[in-house]
């Protein structure tokens, strides 16, 4: 069949749904994992890796005429919504050539960026999927969750992060049905910042509105967002890490209009109107004056690779560590007026947010009862890294809010990351080799995927 007539089949058919291209095949890296049960028999999971469909070549349904180039939308393809999303077909992923992830048998490594022809790729998002277009499902209430991580070349302003997040199983193909690319492509992302950053939120372009990003060559904002709950299991580099919930009015996948999404960077006093909680409940023992505990050569050593257990259980999600053998707890906050719990509970929650002096959005949203609903669902499995266009991910290892005196306010010391050098263009300049290797995921009921 000639390709003229493959197009008009195809158009006939998907008439005014987001496009799927055939240039580059989709090809799903492999990556095995460990379902542990109650009895602690444990068996290998053959799963795959997808990449989000917001980091894929974006261009006309068989053409190679890009419909995003540069943080813009071709205004001629793309001159109404319909329109765009109808004649724009997302491309299959060149994972290790344009986006440096490369998969092992049980591990999986991002590199930060890659250079390649005349281009080049900052960071990378990849969701767990259980088959080519479902995503694997994880519901983590009475779980744990265990995974080895290497961030040692991971430095101040970039953040290898793992995530839950409660997009649909099917990318969304269900929900909306203009949507023909599904998990398959890496669809339906959202997380509790409601990005407007996608190109594609309800299976529509996210062409209205859209203005480009003035600091990110490739990104933008259009009007709408992707809301959802999300448990942040691991922000971090070689000198921070945190641990949040972050939960919204909203059990699943909500589009946003506008201010309604937005989490951080309208006007004061507005920027907490906001869907989600954005900022989350959260845990960092840098910010909660444990600073000797984790980074290179302190106690858990960020110069090697360790283990991280988090527990999910119904009254405390906690982490602990194994490296060389030995098993390193989560320390308690040292702060004065709060609780001596080594994580996340319900006391933490509402007393950090006091201490703190920050408006309390996981209250409002139903605090920790809303969070255990939260965890009590099925959630797909993100891993990613990037640096941070917005807010120069000061809020894992610097100083946020920055403040000119000389007395910080409380918590606002996160990491020892000196605040001017996490500028992406800073950290793009001075650690272009960075990358995480994740491996040795492992899954099951409290107790069941490690012996430490
Ligand atoms: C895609 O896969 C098909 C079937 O396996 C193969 O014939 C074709 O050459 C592949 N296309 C590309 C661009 O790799
Ligand atoms: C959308 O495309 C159709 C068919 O090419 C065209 O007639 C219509 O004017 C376009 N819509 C807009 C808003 O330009
Ligand atoms: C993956 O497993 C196969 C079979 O057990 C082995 O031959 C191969 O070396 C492994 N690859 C890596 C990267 O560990
Ligand atoms: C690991 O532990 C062994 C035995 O306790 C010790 O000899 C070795 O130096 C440790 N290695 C590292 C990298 O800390």
């Amino acid at each position: 069949m000639s390709k003229s007539h493959l197009a008009f089949l195809c158009c006939l058919a998907f008439a005014g749904a987001q496009q799927v291209g055939n240039f580059q095949n989709e090809t799903h890296p492999k990556l095995q994992w460990i379902k542990c049960a109650a009895d602690g028999e444990c068996q290998r999971i053959n799963s795959e890796l997808v990449m989000d469909a917001n980091l894929r070549w974006l261009h006309k349904v068989d053409d190679w005429h890009n419909c995003f180039t540069d943080g813009q939308w071709d205004n001629k393809v793309c001159n109404s919504v319909d329109n765009c999303t109808a004649n724009c077909a997302l491309e299959g992923a060149q994972y290790s050539y344009v986006y440096g992830v490369k998969a092992g048998n049980d591990s999986v490594s991002q590199q930060f960026m890659t250079k390649f022809d005349f281009s080049r790729n900052v960071g990378s998002r990849l969701f767990f999927s259980a088959s080519k277009d479902k995503y694997q499902m994880f519901t983590l209430l009475n779980n744990e969750l265990a995974f080895d991580v290497d961030l040692s070349t991971v430095e101040c302003g970039i953040n290898a992060a793992l995530h839950f997040v409660a997009m649909d199983e099917d990318g969304g193909m269900a929900r909306y049905a203009s949507n023909k690319a599904g998990a398959e492509f890496g669809t339906g992302y959202c997380d509790s910042s409601c990005p407007r950053s996608l190109k594609f939120v309800a299976g529509k372009a996210n062409t209205d509105m859209w203005i480009p990003s003035e600091t990110d060559p490739v990104s933008g904002a259009g009007l709408l967002g992707a809301c959802c709950p999300e448990f942040a299991v691991w922000n971090s580099n070689a000198h921070s890490f945190s641990m949040s919930s972050h939960i919204c009015p909203g059990d699943d996948y909500q589009v946003c209009q506008g201010k309604d999404c937005d989490a951080w960077w309208i006007a004061p006093g507005e920027r907490y109107n906001a869907r989600c909680d954005f900022w989350g409940c959260g845990y960092n023992p840098y910010r909660l004056g444990a600073t000797d505990f984790y980074g290179k050569g302190k106690k858990v050593d960020t110069s090697k690779k360790f283990t991280v257990v988090t527990q999910f259980s119904e009254t405390k999600v906690t982490q602990f560590f194994i490296q060389n053998g030995t098993r390193i707890d989560m320390p308690d906050p040292l702060l004065k007026g709060l609780p001596k719990h080594n994580g996340l509970t319900p006391d933490i929650c509402a007393k950090s947010t006091v201490l703190f002096d920050e408006p309390d959005r996981f209250g409002l949203n139903g605090g920790w009862q809303t969070h255990l609903k939260m965890l009590s669902r099925p959630m797909v499995l993100a891993m990613s890294i990037n640096d941070d266009h917005y807010m120069h991910n000061l809020w894992l290892d610097s100083t946020f809010p920055i403040d000119d005196t000389d007395h910080p306010i409380p918590g606002s010391v996160r990491g020892d990351c000196p605040i001017d050098d996490n500028d992406p263009q800073m950290v793009e300049a001075m650690y272009p080799k960075a990358k995480v290797v994740w491996s040795n995921i492992r899954f099951g009921p409290i107790g069941s995927t490690v012996k430490a």
